[in-house]
């Protein structure tokens, strides 16, 4: 990954802030390779609330939502420019080492991705030791059990913490991701189409969960579905790519204005479901 500027990395010891803070991102663009695919992207994600990334597949919502914990510089023709801050520091430019802005900001995928073989219990904790964060064996226990009840799983689970992973049912193992991602206390949740193989049960159930965890973390979430958009979001932006040209954020706001009355006749048009 190259990035359109110097930066320089040093090691800083992990601290555990539960702080809530605000994203932002300033003029970002995006390449792979010499496809540019997103172009002036400026966008602020508030603490505590949730902002909903829309639009029509191919138009940079998921490359965006990976330039915020620096995943998009793991694909090696990948470059970009701007910025993008984490409680108004500089992810790509500041002393903070890759591994805390992805302790920081953890992300959830659109498949639910436990590891099979683990337990329910391992498969938790999994990301602890890559974070650098030592724990106990008794404040194992009693992560595990905090973990699980903030990603509303804990009742269905406690008496089959020892089961594999691939135990669970889709929507079972959507929320253990979430408590896996919770374990290292990011102050940020990504979330790309975190429903969208699951069934409407367990859409709800992770819908809830996020109601109850953005009170401590701010939470960004690309979804297909305008009903959810408008179900679990604050604040929406409405993301497009002509055909041939880069993604583009068409415009921003609160998720009430941009479903009653947006300024561009294109927003209306997708989420009224004309068209993507
Ligand atoms: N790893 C990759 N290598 C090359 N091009 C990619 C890669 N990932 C995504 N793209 C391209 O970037 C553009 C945006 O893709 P993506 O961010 O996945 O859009 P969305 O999530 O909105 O569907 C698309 O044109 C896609 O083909
Ligand atoms: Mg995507």
């Amino acid at each position: 990954m190259t990035l359109l500027d110097n930066t320089t990395e040093f090691v800083v010891p992990s601290t555990i802030d539960r702080s809530r803070v605000e994203m932002e991102a300033r003029n970002v663009a995006c390449w792979f390779g010499d496809n540019k695919v997103l172009a002036d992207v400026n966008l602020q994600m508030p603490a505590g609330e949730v902002t909903a990334l829309i639009g029509p597949s191919g138009c940079g919502k998921s490359t965006f939502l990976r330039t915020l914990n620096r995943m998009h510089e793991l694909v090696p023709s990948a470059s970009l420019a701007g910025t993008i801050t984490l409680g108004g520091e500089d992810i790509y430019r500041s002393r903070l080492p890759v591994t805390e802005t992805r302790r920081r900001v953890g992300m959830v995928f659109q498949k639910p991705n436990p590891f099979p073989a683990m337990t329910v219990a391992e498969n938790v904790v999994s990301g602890l030791k890559l974070a650098g964060v030592k724990v106990t064996r008794s404040e194992r226990q009693d992560l595990v059990e905090h973990c699980l009840r903030r990603a509303g799983l804990w009742q269905e689970v406690e008496k089959r913490l020892g089961d594999p992973g691939r135990a669970l049912s889709g929507g079972q193992q959507q929320r253990l991701c979430i408590a896996r991602a919770l374990a290292v206390e990011p102050q940020v949740l990504l979330m790309d189409e975190p429903c969208s193989a699951l069934d409407p049960t367990s859409t709800r159930r992770i819908e809830e969960t996020i109601a109850t965890l953005q009170e401590t973390i701010t939470i960004v979430i690309v979804t297909h579905n305008m009903q959810q958009a408008q179900r679990v979001s604050q604040r929406c932006a409405f993301f497009l790519a002509a055909y041939g040209e880069p993604g583009h954020i068409v415009e921003s706001g609160t998720t009430e204005r941009i479903f009653n009355n947006p300024d561009d006749p294109r927003t209306s048009d997708y989420v009224q479901g004309r068209f993507g």
